[in-house]
């Protein structure tokens, strides 16, 4: 299976069994981590692997509080620059679909918190963290059991899309979000989306971080669907959007899409 495939049959897993993954396992992930692609080049970011379970001759790491109970844990640290949540859910989001792809079970941990010892070396601030591991049931889920919103209360559809930028939208609203709200919004056209995200109602104000980090995590799943479509896709602002009033929703960016050209 390929990243691309993980896309559809990825879920959060909440019960693990407590078994240590192979060295060469963990091996390759962290090569994987030291390659992901960031959205912000520019955001300085740091992965860590925190092992909760028993390993010889390495001291065991203290469970997060709160959170789900899982053997291993990816802790994602950034610098507080502009664009850092799109940029943390965009990495961390790839990590996700790496190990979905190798049959690892992954959830977002939004309100676990860690240890000051583990944290304290890394880079940057604490953004979040994915519990990991093998899963006690089933670690995927079939594509049509995945419960996301109506595609037309998402997307507004221009103009009559291809059949790539179909693909491409069917991936990025697969995408997790804390609870589940799916905060992005599209307007699409041939071979560009505006990405938009909805504002915080009064009762959400809570997750307002958290939505930055959902619209990352949408991004990685279109970002590698495209890839997978052998097209390039580039992020750019316009200001035209960025400085109009949206009443639901806010402006992100706009990613432009084009055939690979050798
Ligand atoms: C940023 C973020 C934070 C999340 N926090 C938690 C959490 O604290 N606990 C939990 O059980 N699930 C958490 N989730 C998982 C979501 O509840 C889940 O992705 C959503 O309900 C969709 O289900 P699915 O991932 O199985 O498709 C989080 C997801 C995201 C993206």
């Amino acid at each position: 299976m390929n990243m691309y495939e993980a896309i559809f049959v990825r879920k959060s897993t909440r019960k693990y069994s407590m078994e240590l993954l192979e060295d060469r396992t963990l091996e390759q992930f962290e090569h994987f981590l030291g390659q992901a692609e960031a959205l912000r080049s520019n955001i300085k970011t740091e992965f860590k692997i925190v092992t909760c379970v028993e390993q010889a001759g390495r001291t065991q790491d203290s469970f997060p509080k709160g959170g789900t109970k899982a053997p291993y844990y990816l802790i994602i640290t950034s610098e507080l620059k502009q664009d850092y949540l799109l940029n943390a859910g965009f990495l961390m989001q790839q990590a996700v679909l790496y190990l979905t792809a190798r049959g690892i079970a992954t959830c977002y941990q939004g309100i676990a918190s860690f240890a000051d010892e583990i944290t304290s070396e890394m880079e940057g601030e604490y953004v979040t963290a994915v519990a990991f591991g093998r899963p006690k049931g089933e670690v995927y889920r079939e594509p049509q059991k995945l419960k996301r919103q109506a595609d037309e209360k998402m997307i507004v559809w221009k103009e009559e899309p291809g059949e790539n930028l179909r693909m491409i939208m069917k991936a990025a609203v697969a995408a997790p979000s804390a609870c589940n709200l799916q905060p992005w919004r599209f307007v699409a056209y041939e071979n560009r989306v505006h990405l938009f995200c909805r504002k915080n109602s009064m009762f959400q104000a809570v997750l307002s971080d958290i939505r930055l980090l959902d619209m990352g995590i949408m991004i990685a799943n279109l970002y590698t669907a495209a890839e997978e479509l052998w097209l390039d896709v580039s992020f750019s602002r316009s200001e035209m959007l960025a400085e109009k009033r949206f009443q639901n929703n806010e402006y992100i960016t706009t990613a432009v899409f084009r055939e690979k050209i050798f």
